[in-house]
């Protein structure tokens, strides 16, 4: 009886925490997820749906830089990929995603390839919107560069010149034309990742830089030297003005710089980082252990603890918003703000990421360790700071979890007071950052 009793409360004890420890999120649900937003019903093949939401609010278009991010995380998956008939199917999509901006291309509008929004038909959305925006030809170009790198190593060279890159101006090919269009539209300002305010901004510059650089790489490749030389030139531009983002009296790099339009804020903003994990190449340039992303990481944390209220569940990772001041609750732009998946996965990336990387500098050591709350790190072995940066990247995903529905789904946003999840359903995107969040482990 005794022993009954003992039994049954171990066996109560189990469930309750199973119950609290399995996740409902996963990289095969949010895989699951994010194909199904892939030429959903009611569009044409290669468009890639911001969410399945047609209304309150509305995302059913093909935006570029949404398509553009989706589709780098399909080519990461597919690259990991084991299953021969799973990575057919993945490769399939990515063909027919380049035919699908080879028809953007042609049909975009007024401000060309800065076009930040296509119908599910094909043509350009026509409706007033935060335009140009300048990092969608740059990130679709940072996909389309792996594609193709990948595409030559499989012996596909006719296909490759054919479609992605040939050196003939004007351009024919999609990332030729993408290249042209960011080596011809970096300097000139445009709307922000977050469409809203008008200027030069840190992660449009960091793709449009990167974009230059894999560029170059494979005009080399395909026998064009003068537009490779070209576009490291412009590479190094760009580089020039991207350092002057970093504020050294705020500490923290800022988002955007000469603005025009839209509202003021602090410009302390979680693109900084999506920027570095966008289209940061490992190259000490604006790397995850450059110390002032450090410091830009731990402002966000900072800020975002202390003004959304579900952030007091010290349990959970931080919920990570866009920018302190953002009034957009997903419906409306005149509410509150709130924490973002998406932001959220980004922070979970960022420690993946610094726990990956090697020879940290006395600077970026210091800096992380004050991330992780920690007093001193000197003494510290490299495999137990590599476990404790885990961790915290783990307490993000926690987070999520512990927000998105009981199979997995997540929308674009969770309430900063209740952690219901607010805004776009089945956001591509959310499920896009998750994936390649987990793809650092
Ligand atoms: C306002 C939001 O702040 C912005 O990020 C969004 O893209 C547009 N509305 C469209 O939903
Ligand atoms: C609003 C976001 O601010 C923007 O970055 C995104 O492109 C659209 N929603 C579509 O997901």
């Amino acid at each position: 009886m005794k022993w009954n009793l003992k039994l049954s409360f171990v066996l109560v004890l189990t469930f309750l925490s199973n119950i609290a420890f399995a996740s409902k999120i996963s990289y095969e649900k949010s895989l699951d997820l994010l194909l199904k937003n892939i030429h959903p019903a009611d569009t044409i093949e290669g468009v890639v749906v911001a969410s399945p939401s047609r209304s309150h609010p509305d995302y059913f278009y093909h935006w570029v830089r949404d398509a553009a991010l989706v589709m780098n995380t399909i080519f990461d998956v597919m690259e990991s990929e084991q299953n021969i008939k799973k990575k057919k199917k993945l490769k399939k999509l990515m063909y027919e995603f380049v035919n699908r901006v080879k028809g953007n291309q042609i049909a975009s509008g007024f401000w060309k390839l800065g076009e930040p929004k296509y119908n599910v038909d094909g043509t350009p959305f026509t409706g007033p919107w935060g335009r140009p925006q300048h990092d969608g030809p740059a990130l679709r170009a940072i996909t389309l560069i792996k594609f193709a790198n990948c595409l030559l190593k499989d012996g596909k060279a006719d296909y490759v010149k054919e479609n992605l890159y040939s050196p003939t101006l004007p351009a024919l090919t999609v990332i030729k034309k993408d290249l042209e269009y960011t080596a011809r539209h970096w300097s000139l300002k445009g709307f922000d990742y977050w469409e809203e305010v008008k200027g030069l901004h840190f992660s449009t510059m960091m793709a449009q830089r990167r974009a230059m650089i894999d560029g170059a790489k494979l005009a080399r490749r395909l026998n064009d030297p003068h537009a490779a030389t070209f576009y490291e030139g412009v590479a190094m531009r760009i580089e020039q003005r991207l350092k002057k983002f970093w504020n050294p009296t705020k500490d923290y790099i800022e988002s955007t710089q000469e603005q025009t339009r839209g509202v003021q804020k602090s410009q302390l903003d979680i693109s900084v980082v999506l920027g570095v994990h966008h289209s940061g190449l490992n190259d000490g340039f604006f790397d995850v252990l450059d110390p002032r992303v450090i410091k830009t990481v731990n402002k966000l944390n900072d800020s975002f603890n202390r003004i959304y209220k579900i952030n007091g569940d010290k349990n959970l990772g931080t919920a990570i918003g866009r920018y302190p001041e953002d009034t957009y609750d997903g419906y409306r732009t005149d509410k509150e703000g709130n924490p973002w998946f998406l932001a959220t996965f980004a922070m979970a990336e960022y420690y993946l990421r610094v726990a990956k990387a090697s020879n940290y500098s006395k600077a970026s050591l210091g800096n992380i360790c004050l991330s992780l709350k920690l007093k001193h790190c000197s003494n510290m072995t490299q495999k137990k700071f590599k476990t404790l940066l885990t961790k915290k990247a783990n307490t993000y995903f926690e987070r999520a979890d512990f927000h998105a529905d009981q199979n997995g789904h997540m929308s674009e946003q969770m309430n900063r007071y209740n952690g219901y999840m607010m805004g776009a359903r089945d956001l591509t995107w959310s499920y896009a950052s998750h994936i390649s969040a987990l793809l650092q482990k």
